[in-house]
């Protein structure tokens, strides 16, 4: 099982967006996967109630007991746990972080977030495991969403593909469906997200040992 944990100390960064759509594009594709809310807000989780399907899975799990769940999971054939995090660096943020084969920073590509970004980047380092970036909300064919891709790619990789800001997303968020079932565009985007994030999750150094079932 490899553990994916989404991580940005700002809110609003599209973090459990992110997380809800990868899960969703993972179940796609036959990954057994489950997913972990550790942001007391649990956006993720609410939008995982509303699901009517059950892959994804949702474990609930605190701080304390994270790495004793992430094992038991190991144990029962999942290939994937999904770990989103709060906007902030708080123990939930850094236990979720601390389990993670790879951890994935969205970043919107706005002048504050970008500013912003090396609290996250420094925080993530800490933990010693390796990241990417992907961005989030960008405005299609903007210099702004271009600027960012520089910017990021000096501190590591980034997504090939950007998460646009579209309605789409956010209507799914709210009824528990992924935009990928109603948005060709955004379908597109996702699969070339997941495609990326899963070839670096299965080369990760802490995960090379581990043999890929999905
Ligand atoms: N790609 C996107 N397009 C449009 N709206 C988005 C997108 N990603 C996130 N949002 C919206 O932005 C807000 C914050 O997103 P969220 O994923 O909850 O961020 P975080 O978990 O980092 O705080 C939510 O209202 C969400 O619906
Ligand atoms: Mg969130």
């Amino acid at each position: 099982m490899k553990v994916l944990t989404i991580a940005n100390r700002k809110g609003g960064a599209g973090k459990s967006t992110c997380a809800a759509h990868l899960a969703v594009e993972a179940v796609k594709l036959g990954i057994k996967t489950i997913l972990i809310d550790m942001d007391p807000q649990k956006t993720l989780e609410g939008w995982w109630q509303k699901r009517s399907e059950e892959n994804p899975y949702l474990i609930e799990a605190s701080a304390p007991d994270l790495e004793n769940v992430i094992e038991k999971l190991r144990n029962n054939n999942f290939d994937l746990c999904i770990i989103d995090t709060p906007g902030d660096a708080s123990i939930n943020a850094l236990s979720g972080m601390k389990v993670a084969d790879l951890i994935v920073i969205p970043s919107k590509p706005t002048a504050p977030d970008l500013t912003a970004i090396g609290r996250t980047i420094s925080m993530v380092e800490e933990s010693k495991i390796s990241y990417v970036f992907v961005i989030t909300q960008g405005i299609i064919r903007a210099k702004a969403t271009l600027q960012a891709a520089s910017v990021l790619s000096q501190f590591g990789a980034v997504a090939p593909a950007v998460i646009s800001n579209r309605t789409s997303y956010a209507t799914a968020m709210g009824i528990g469906s992924s935009a990928v079932e109603t948005d060709k565009q955004a379908a597109e985007e996702i699969s070339q997200v997941w495609e990326f994030i899963k070839s670096r999750l299965f080369e990760s150094p802490k995960s090379s040992k581990k043999k890929l079932t999905a």
